[in-house]
């Protein structure tokens, strides 16, 4: 059986389920080449006494847990975003001191402001926002949370 008639004969659907598995919800790891899935239904805590917390000590410092980049910007206030990408879902998004505190990717460069708006135009599939979550200090205690 040749392959266009398999794939006819399996359907349009299930023949785009095969041909692109990832269209949403999926990130590349760019080392391991590993299907991660976009942070969804994200509630987590990071105790900053503890030496998870201590990585935030200073403006401009960040972590990555749990697909999350959590930040804490040039002005001293926490900030939150998906380590994934919106532009191809690669999970390399970090947190970089330019123009003022932003979230950057270095597969292509795509860049975006603290809320998730994109900054640049990478190629012809303009980035998507970057998924941005709400933090809350309590304490000692930072929550990251949707
Ligand atoms: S995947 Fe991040 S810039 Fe392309």
């Amino acid at each position: 059986m040749e392959r266009k008639e398999f794939l006819r004969n399996l359907g349009a659907g299930a023949a785009f389920a095969l041909i692109f598995p990832c269209v949403h919800g999926c990130s590349k790891d760019e080392e391991s080449g590993e299907i991660k899935p976009v942070p969804d239904g994200v509630d987590f805590t990071i105790d900053l006494n503890s030496a998870e917390g201590a990585k935030l000590a200073n403006n401009g410092d960040f972590v990555l847990k749990n697909l999350v980049v959590v930040a804490k910007n040039l002005e001293g206030a926490y900030v939150a975003a998906s380590q994934i990408c919106s532009h191809e879902s690669y999970d390399q998004v970090r947190f970089i001191e330019d123009d003022g505190g932003i979230f950057r990717c270095n597969v292509h460069g795509s860049r975006f402001a603290q809320n998730g708006t994109p900054l640049n135009q990478v190629d012809s599939k303009t980035a998507k926002p970057l998924k941005i979550f709400k933090t809350e200090l309590t304490g000692t205690m930072l929550r990251i949370f949707e």
